[in-house]
């Protein structure tokens, strides 16, 4: 799967933090992001943290030897789908319009042939300056992008007016948009339908039985996917995550909502069940708080099952999705166990994952096997983002 390549230039601007967000919405998106920071920008954010977000891809001396060693001003926007530049500063506009190019964000822009668009950002007095108009209108007519910047209150007190950097989610949308019509992937035109996170069974309106999963798992399968060109439809049960871009996300609390929504979500080309749907819910929800009632007898809980969603539509949802993913959660002889459930639920793909290790029920890693027909694949643990792209790339290879 080939991912779309963002080249981020961060200008010196207090919005600089908002690159940040930038770079891990625009990961989640499934865009590849290398960063390259003016001095500036070094003041405002760290290139350590940059760095470790852009996971090592950050430049940011035109004359360090081993940098342009590496890649190069001239490659560095070569490489690039698109070039962004936020927040993008009176100077940095100032340079650009020149054709300056006295340090490795300027001389990048000037080297660069693919399209820009900037995000402005500075105090609303200097975007309003004659300059800076100026320079806005040159590098509208040189074909420069823009996105913002917004009116509202300003970082310095006291100051309203023009000049906010645009919000991460509204340049991702401009960049979007910008490279939309390259946005096919390999699996445009396929609907994904996936469960996520845990389900909440009512005992009474204050109490409920859940379990520990995050929704990890499922949220970053349904960004893996999206990234991949899929229409994504997230069914998820309660869980502390943002919806990922571009997802369609239909929340639930109890395993029969989520059925329900299953099965108005379908049809689908291919179905990853992964929420960990409560196995049992009380026969009967008490309509009001359960309370002692000092006899020292606790009260006795009824539970009855619960509809099995993967059985479903493994079995019995028409038309069946071509290719059905359940995952198994298991402490113990793991294959084996796994193995079986994949006979009785009927999928076609089960995902085993231990959730005896540490870290991996509600973590960031997970370890699991891959059961199919051919055989059962290994995979090292990993962080969960991860595995998520690694089964796309698997689906991708089924549907080739
Ligand atoms: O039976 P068990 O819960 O271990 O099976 C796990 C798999 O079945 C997961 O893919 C889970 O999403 C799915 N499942 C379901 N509906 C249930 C129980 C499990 O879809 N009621």
């Amino acid at each position: 799967m080939k991912n779309q390549r963002i080249l981020l230039i961060i200008g010196g601007g207090i919005a600089a933090y908002k690159a940040l967000e930038l770079i891990r919405r625009a990961q989640d998106r499934g865009y590849e992001v290398t960063v390259v920071m003016t001095k500036a920008a070094a003041q405002f954010v760290t290139p350590l943290s940059v760095s470790t977000l852009a996971k090592g891809k950050l430049y940011a001396n035109l004359f360090d030897p081993h940098e342009e060693m590496d890649v190069g001003h001239i490659r560095l926007s070569r490489q690039a789908d698109i070039v962004v530049v936020a927040p993008a500063t009176a100077d940095l506009m100032a340079k650009m319009s020149h054709g300056l190019a006295d340090d490795l964000a300027s001389a990048t822009l000037l080297a660069n042939d693919r399209p820009v668009l900037i995000a402005p950002g500075m105090n609303p007095k200097m975007w309003d300056h004659p300059a800076t108009r100026r320079n806005r209108a040159q590098l509208v007519e040189d074909g420069v992008h823009f996105i913002g910047p917004m009116s509202g209150e300003m970082a310095e007190a006291n100051e309203a007016g023009t000049g906010r950097m645009a919000e991460p989610a509204m340049i991702l949308d401009a960049i979007d948009g910008l490279l939309g019509p390259l946005r096919h992937g390999p699996l445009s035109g396929k609907h994904v339908l996936i469960t996520a996170g845990p389900t909440h069974e009512p005992i009474d309106p204050v109490r409920y039985i859940a379990n520990r999963s995050s929704g990890k798992q499922g949220y970053a399968i349904a960004a893996a996917a999206h990234a991949a060109g899929a229409d994504v439809t997230l069914v998820s049960g309660p869980v502390q995550l943002g919806a990922p871009d571009g997802v369609r996300l239909v929340t639930v609390e109890t395993a029969r909502q989520m059925k329900h929504a299953v099965v108005e979500a379908l049809p689908a080309d291919i179905a990853i069940l992964c929420a960990a749907v409560a196995d049992w819910r009380t026969t009967q929800e008490a309509d009001k708080k359960q309370k002692k009632d000092g006899s020292g007898k606790p009260p006795i809980l009824e539970l009855t099952e619960n509809p099995d969603i993967l059985l479903y539509v493994s079995r019995e949802a028409e038309p069946r999705p071509e290719l059905v993913i359940g995952f198994a959660a298991e402490t113990d002889h793991l294959i084996e166990h796994a193995t079986a459930k994949r006979q009785r639920k009927g999928c076609d793909w089960l995902v085993a994952n231990d959730v005896s290790q540490e870290g991996v029920m509600g973590g960031d890693t997970n370890a699991v096997h891959l059961i199919r027909d051919q055989g059962i694949d290994a995979w090292p643990k990993a962080d969960k983002q991860a595995v998520a792209d690694r089964l796309v790339e698997e689906i991708i290879q089924h549907f080739q």
